[in-house]
């Protein structure tokens, strides 16, 4: 039994990564397919780096470029990869471009595909994760449902439920075992000067938000009047994709300090001790969820909607008063929710499903 794992942005890697390091504690015949869609020291190296992963066996280097490009060249080095290696599955996490065409990829030369995190729908179909999520779904032979409303989706899909496994997210896993470790070696809330529950987390890079000028201006005179009213700073770990167009739109934010993206073990101690996180990320609003932090999410849709469900989220959209209200709402709310998500087991459950049937 062989296993691929292609990958090739941040959240993959993080997500990935107990599922890695399961397949390494049973000595299992595996090797990592790196994109390289994610190609920055701080969005790609410093995760394998930090989470202790073997490095990837093949690095297609596609780098940047438009929907069609991306995609296109993943195909190419993925088919190639896949014709050398002769793995019996591919195993993909998520919605991104590196997603579907990896899967579509090894569904097209007859290799198994498994889909970790199916099933999730924002029912918006601008969103380029939302064709990404629909098209990897249904090129999947193993389809890792992290809840049974995911589950549930996929069924109403048409999807055999034979096929359909409720896991849990691997993002369970990746917090629980990293969180102490990120607690005893980093000083990240130190280094930036910040005291535990006394500032605001803050990360937005959906295309949708980041690529519109009077929507990126407006969330950011949002995240001005949140800073301003509740007398806290704001952090804002700025992805490249919006520190770019930041730059060309010339929006500054006054009362928002920007830093560079971080590493894992220090976002995960900002996230923690956050007195509240203002995101439009997937895996941020999960992560806030699991780590009982109020989430707002500046965003109309989510395709997380167990966040909204068990009220560690609440959906802000875009305009100002509406972030500085909702925020005000969620900051009086009672943060005791349970983890909808699974108990931290989802990878070795996944590991194990693929062994068995094989
Ligand atoms: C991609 C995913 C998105 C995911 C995000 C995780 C798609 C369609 N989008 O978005 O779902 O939430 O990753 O972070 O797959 N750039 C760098 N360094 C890098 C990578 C990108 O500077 O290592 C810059 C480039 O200018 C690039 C821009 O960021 O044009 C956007 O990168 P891209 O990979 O197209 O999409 P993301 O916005 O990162
Ligand atoms: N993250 C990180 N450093 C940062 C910002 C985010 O390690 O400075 C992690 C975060 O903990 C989460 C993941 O990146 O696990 C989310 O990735 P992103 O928001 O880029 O993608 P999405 O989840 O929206 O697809």
């Amino acid at each position: 039994m062989k296993i691929a794992i292609a990958l090739g942005t941040r959240p993959e890697i993080i997500k990935m990564s107990p599922v890695i390091r399961a397949l390494e504690k049973r000595q299992e015949n595996y090797f990592v397919l790196h994109t390289g869609q994610h190609y920055s020291y701080n969005l790609d190296r410093v995760f394998f780096e930090q989470l202790k992963l073997p490095q990837p066996k093949y690095n297609l280097e596609v780098g940047s470029g438009s929907h069609a490009q991306q995609t296109g060249k993943i195909l190419i080095g993925v088919e190639n990869a896949l014709q050398d290696e002769s793995p019996d599955i591919v195993l993909v996490e998520g919605d991104t471009n590196s997603v579907f065409a990896s899967a579509l990829a090894a569904a097209k030369v007859h290799i198994k595909v498994g889909h970790v995190e199916a099933g999730l729908r924002s029912y918006d179909r601008q969103m380029p994760e939302e064709i990404n999520r629909i098209l990897t779904d249904h090129c999947s032979d193993y389809l890792f449902a992290p809840t049974e409303k995911a589950k549930t989706i996929l069924l109403g899909e048409g999807i055999p439920e034979e096929k359909i496994f409720v896991t849990g997210n691997t993002i369970v896993d990746a917090v629980y075992q990293n969180l102490g470790i990120a607690g005893e070696r980093e000083n990240t809330l130190g280094a930036l000067g910040l005291y535990p529950k006394e500032y605001f987390l803050v990360t937005l890079h959906r295309p949708e938000n980041v690529d519109n000028k009077p929507r990126f201006a407006s969330i950011l005179e949002g995240l001005d009047k949140v800073a301003a009213e509740f007398h806290l700073p704001l952090i804002y770990s700025v992805h490249p994709r919006s520190r770019q167009r930041m730059n060309r739109f010339h929006l500054e934010p006054k009362n928002v300090r920007l830093i560079e993206p971080i590493d894992f073990l220090g976002f995960l101690q900002l996230e923690s001790n956050a007195r509240l996180i203002l995101t439009d990320s997937g895996g941020v609003q999960e992560e806030a969820c699991i780590l009982s932090v109020p989430c707002v999410t500046l965003r109309d849709n989510t395709e997380r909607p167990e966040t909204l469900e068990v009220g560690s989220n609440i959906l802000a959209g875009a305009l100002p008063d509406k972030i500085l209200s909702h925020t005000g709402f969620m900051l009086n709310r009672e943060n005791k929710w349970n983890n909808p998500f699974g108990d931290g087991n989802a990878a070795e459950r996944i590991v194990k499903i693929i062994m068995e049937d094989n």
